[in-house]
């Protein structure tokens, strides 16, 4: 039944629809905003036989969302009476999935509209959307709207969008979005019209969606530098104020390696994050060779290949820096236990996507959770098309995009990230969202809390990369999201010895690496502090409060102050980063950077995790509200500042801190805490 519209079916729907009267039962559900700009052109309007997958957003279950956090909190707060009580991931699909009637309601409007059969109308196994396929026309009709074709001219890509639609207004509150919609879909040119070409202008509309930022955001490699002379033997421990080995780490928090024999969990591997840095089995022989005589010769992750991800590399000299770090570090402190590497994304896109993408981890979130592909959040089902790769990749990996082929490992580290204003906010709530989930599920998430101090990237929005024309405070991404533990990075200086407290690091001159150096920390702009961290930052502030001026709610256009009062703070731990003693390319030499420090604290946690398992017990899951409510299991960080924005940056101080958070780990403390929780 084309009711809604029925004379208009029948004539040129451009004529038509001009004259299309809106039933007071519909109201506009998205529109393009104003003033957005970008290098996508409006062109023809799309030909009215071409079939389109539809997919219709649905709203979560509102209450689901508003006691996730609690639902966290009780399986991973230490005083819960359900600690550990990890959900399985269909738990978790039924949990968040939309009411029966919401899904009913919607389902008889599409069919009953559009004409189109119950029967072919598929709601996702996560049951976030209703799909189906539909002509343009019958689209139209549906959502009361045209559809324009338009053109990336430099790759070449082509979309379908509208600038705004409408749904009955009963509607509103089951519907997220659909695509296509305000939010186009990427079509093959040869599937559009022939028409000859006039040049659209984007009108008051604009694109809404376009590449976002452009600067030079973005994960930066760790610093490396040349190594002063070696001791031998590498196990004596004097020399650890000038690099790092696995023997001073041992040292450092108190632990020793598990027995090469010992019989471990083969379900506790530690998973790893790579994208566009490969390690070279070179580079993890010599190191193992030098280092841990106890791992033999030739031990190597295991790869789990996302969208095409490739490693090791074939020849030594295009080793990464980042890969050859995290496993040279991780492998040591829990041989035999295994790592997994989850090398993510097409050599294309792992190098950028000649530039057309700047986003992060949805497609290794994919990857490990299939229900996330189809995941609806905020305006967005599945990744966004414009920010994220789409597979299969004419420059790459010809495959469909991979969704729930891995399971999660117990814990993965990330030593990747951006800053905030890199990203839509609404890119960064629904990838959030995300690790909730994998929370809930028993996955702990490590993070790098970012290179620069409170600081930005130079170049990146502005020359030292802050927000406000270079005045403002920028936190960094993902770190922001609350359900992740970020890792700062501390060192040791020169003279000092494992007996000693160590620092956080700063480097301002940039020596001995070519570029400043201090550990990320600060206050979110999009994230409110959650409630297992308040106390913890409210005692910062009442103790500690730093001599900036501030703003509330991520309002840091409107005021002069430097950081968000009310924001999740960043980090939550900290570990050594500074000096670690690398293969990389074939050589030895220095590394620095919170990507060293997040591997090392994931590594320890893997070891909690296989010993919980020995008596019969789950892996810890998230960690953050047990570590906040015994801050005695780490070793508190009192000394350094972590500077940016031509400010010194916060201090440490005793207590968490947003520059080293409650500290390093102590092994045996750590183990004891969670090994007496159920
Ligand atoms: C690694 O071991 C080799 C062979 O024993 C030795 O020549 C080399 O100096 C060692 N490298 C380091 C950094 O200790
Ligand atoms: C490690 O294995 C590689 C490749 O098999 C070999 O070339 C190298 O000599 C081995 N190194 C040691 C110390 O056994
Ligand atoms: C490895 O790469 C280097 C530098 O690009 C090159 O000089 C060398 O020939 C390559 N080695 C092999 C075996 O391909
Ligand atoms: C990358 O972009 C440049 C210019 O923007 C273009 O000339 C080149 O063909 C693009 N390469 C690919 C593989 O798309
Ligand atoms: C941004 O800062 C630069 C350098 O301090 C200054 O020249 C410029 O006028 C500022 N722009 C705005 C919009 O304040
Ligand atoms: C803050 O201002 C900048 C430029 O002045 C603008 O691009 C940005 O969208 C503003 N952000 C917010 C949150 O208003
Ligand atoms: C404290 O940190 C500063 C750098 O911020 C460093 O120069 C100093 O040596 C550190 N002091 C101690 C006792 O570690």
């Amino acid at each position: 039944m084309h009711f809604l519209v029925l004379p208009c079916l029948a004539a040129i729907a451009i004529d038509c629809v001009g004259a299309r009267v809106l039933p007071s039962s519909h109201i506009v559900h998205e529109k393009r905003d104003a003033g957005s700009n970008s290098n996508w052109v409006k062109r023809d309007r799309v030909a009215s036989h071409l079939k389109v997958p539809v997919r219709v957003g649905l709203k979560q279950n509102p209450d689901a969302l508003e006691q996730a956090a609690q639902w966290l909190m009780d399986a991973s707060h230490p005083e819960s009476s359900k600690y550990g009580q990890h959900w399985t991931q269909d738990e978790v699909i039924e949990a968040f999935r939309p009411s029966t009637g919401a899904v009913d309601d919607v389902l008889n409007w599409i069919s009953e509209t559009a004409g189109i059969a119950k029967s072919k109308i598929v709601h996702t196994d996560n049951k976030a959307f209703l799909a189906f396929d539909a002509s343009v026309a019958d689209l139209e009709s549906l959502l009361q709207t045209e559809y324009h074709e338009h053109h990336h001219e430099a790759s070449g890509r082509a979309m379908i969008t509208c600038d705004q639609y409408h749904i009955p207004s009963h509607l509103r509150d089951h519907i997220d979005y659909i695509t296509p919609g305000v939010k186009g879909i990427q079509v093959k040119s040869s599937e559009l019209t022939k028409r000859s070409f006039r040049p659209g202008h984007m009108g008051p509309g604009g694109w809404g969606s376009g590449p976002w930022g452009g600067g030079p955001g973005g994960w930066q490699p760790p610093k490396q530098r040349p190594p002063p002379f070696m001791p031998h033997p590498h196990n004596q421990l004097s020399m650890c104020d000038v690099a790092i080995t696995p023997a001073c780490l041992q040292a450092l928090y108190h632990f020793r390696p598990l027995s090469p024999h010992a019989e471990v969990s083969p379900h506790n591997c530690m998973g790893i994050f790579e994208e566009g840095d490969f390690y070279a089995q070179q580079d993890l022989n010599s190191f193992f060779t030098n280092f841990t005589s106890y791992i033999p010769n030739g031990t190597h992750p295991t790869l789990d290949s996302i969208d095409g991800g490739m490693a090791p590399v074939a020849n030594v000299s295009d080793a990464g820096g980042e890969s050859d770090l995290d496993f040279e570090l991780a492998i040591p402190i829990i041989y035999p236990q295994t790592t997994t590497l989850y090398q993510t994304d097409d050599y294309y896109y792992a190098e950028g996507g000649n530039g057309t993408t700047t986003g992060i981890l949805n497609t290794f979130l994919d990857a490990i959770d299939g229900s996330y592909c189809t995941y609806s959040a905020y305006g967005e089902t599945g990744d966004d098309s414009v920010l994220d790769p789409t597979y299969p990749d004419p420059n790459g990996y010809q495959g469909q995009l991979m969704c729930g082929v891995y399971k999660p490992t117990n814990v993965i580290s990330i030593s990747y990230g951006e800053q905030e204003q890199d990203l839509p906010a609404y890119y960064q709530k629904r990838q959030c969202n995300e690790y909730l989930k994998l929370g809930l599920q028993g996955v702990s998430i490590f993070v790098a809390s970012g290179d620069t101090g409170v600081g930005g990237i130079p170049g990146d929005g502005s020359a030292n990369g802050c927000l406000n024309n270079g005045t403002v405070f920028s936190p960094t991404q993902p770190n922001s999201c609350p359900w992740l533990t970020n890792v700062g990075a501390t060192k040791l200086y020169p003279g000092q010895t494992v007996y000693d407290q160590e620092s956080a690091v700063v480097d301002l001159a940039g020596h001995p690496y070519r570029s400043a150096f201090s550990s990320g920390g600060g206050f979110s702009n999009i994230f409110p502090i959650p409630s297992y961290q308040s106390s913890a930052v409210a005692t910062y502030f009442a103790d500690h409060n730093p001599p900036y001026p501030y703003y509330y709610n991520g309002q840091y256009n409107t005021s002069k102050g430097l950081y968000n009062r009310n924001g999740r703070g960043i980090p939550d731990v900290a570990a050594n980063g500074d000096n670690i003693a690398t293969y990389v390319g074939g050589k030895f030499t220095l590394e620095g950077g919170t990507s060293a420090s997040s591997p090392i604290f994931a590594a320890l946690v893997t070891r909690i995790n296989e010993e919980r398992i020995k008596i019969g017990k789950g892996p810890v899951g998230f960690i953050n509200p047990t570590l906040y409510s015994h801050p005695e299991v780490l070793n508190d960080i009192v000394n350094g500042t972590n500077p940016g924005c031509g400010t010194a940056g916060f201090s440490c101080a005793p207590g968490w801190d947003p520059v080293t958070g409650l500290g390093t780990p102590n092994y045996p403390k750590m183990l004891g805490l969670f090994l007496s929780l159920p």
